[in-house]
């Protein structure tokens, strides 16, 4: 603890948002703070930012937003009536971390389903799919996964579509929270639009603010006469910017070129170093396999409270020893190693 009480712990793998602003986005948002511009989205970066993400996804209707919970909620709500319900993995944002938001603002229930390595697969979800058409029971009418999973795995692009085919043969919306779908896009080597429009997904929250954003995600829809009400419900769920050129900035700076790429692609190659880094190191095990930018290991558990003495990180699943450890386009070689050599120092001390 430092003097003033606050925890004074070495946070390099805590969480990607612990992770600063990229200096590109600090530059786009300085370029975009050169004098007055329209407010509410009438700005040249909204506009500019819109055809950008409907090149890249394909026709898609983007909307800024300024965070990812907003975004997810926004959305659903947009899409869902009261009496549906939102299908999703238990492990989903949505359903453990945004303290009930979907259910207070959306007013849908949740149907969560148990899904290994945060995935669900179109048999659960036929499975989850039950009492359509009776009025004492609430109709499903959207599954929302995350990509990449909150476990750090990736659903494969022919995994998306067998999802997207399975929603729609039952009437269901497939909605992606895309808080990392970039690290997904690279760890698949494919493109955004490959993984979301073309494999079937209707409605998409796009993260920015793990890529290097000071702060900005998206809402897309992405097939036609979804998105009208869409404006509303963003006002009414306090998701409009009135100073959107800032939130456009941003977002245009990551997506309209590589620069998405580079971060995620950095993010989840020091996932790998440190996976590597990691490898052989006594009773430690790797919980998930290391998709994107996430690492999850089993530890015992005096390993795990010798490493929190100098390491702040978040406990997963505390009575199975599973620590995450998360990776960002700020992460470097240095950090890595010098943290696998202290998991190593910590798990050899006993
Ligand atoms: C999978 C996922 N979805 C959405 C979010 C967005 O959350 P926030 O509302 O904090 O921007 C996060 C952030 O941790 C996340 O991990």
């Amino acid at each position: 603890m430092t003097e003033h009480g606050l925890d004074d712990r070495r946070v390099l793998f805590a969480s990607d948002n612990y992770a600063g602003v990229h200096p590109a986005v600090l530059e786009a948002l300085a370029e975009a703070n050169g004098g007055w511009a329209p407010a509410y989205g009438d700005d040249r970066w909204t506009a500019a930012l819109r055809a950008r993400l409907g090149d890249l996804f394909g026709a898609a209707d983007a909307f800024p937003v300024f965070n990812g919970t907003g975004g997810n909620v926004t959305a659903l709500a947009t899409v869902a009536h009261p009496w549906e319900a939102v299908v999703c993995p238990d492990t989903a944002h949505i359903n453990v971390d945004e303290c009930g938001a979907p259910e207070r603002f959306a007013g849908c229930k949740l149907v969560d389903v148990p899904a290994a390595d945060g995935k669900l697969t179109p048999e659960q979800l036929a499975d989850a799919v039950v009492g359509i058409g009776d009025q004492h029971h609430v109709q499903a009418r959207v599954v929302s996964i995350s990509q990449s999973t909150e476990l750090g795995t990736v659903y494969t692009a022919a995994e998306i579509g067998a999802l997207a085919d399975a929603a729609h043969h039952s009437g269901l919306l497939l909605h992606v929270d895309g808080a990392r779908l970039a690290n997904a896009a690279v760890s698949l080597g494919a493109g955004l639009r490959e993984i979301t429009t073309d494999a079937g997904v209707d409605v998409l929250t796009l993260g920015g603010t793990k890529s290097g954003l000071l702060g900005g995600e998206a809402v897309l829809f992405l097939r036609p006469g979804l998105a009208a009400a869409y404006p509303f419900v963003r006002k009414q769920g306090t998701q409009l910017a009135s100073k959107m050129r800032f939130v456009s900035a941003q977002l245009l700076c990551l997506f309209g070129g590589d620069l998405w790429r580079e971060t995620a692609g950095h993010a989840n190659a020091m996932a790998r170093r440190l996976a590597a880094g990691i490898d052989g190191v006594p009773g430690l095990r790797l919980a998930y396999p290391v998709q994107a930018n996430a690492v999850f290991a089993a530890l015992p558990a005096a390993v795990i409270e010798r490493l929190l003495r100098d390491y702040r990180f978040y406990a997963w699943d505390d009575q199975a020893g599973v620590v995450r450890w998360m990776c960002s386009w700020q992460t470097t070689p240095a950090d890595v190693d010098e943290f696998a050599a202290a998991v190593r120092d910590a798990a050899e001390a006993g």
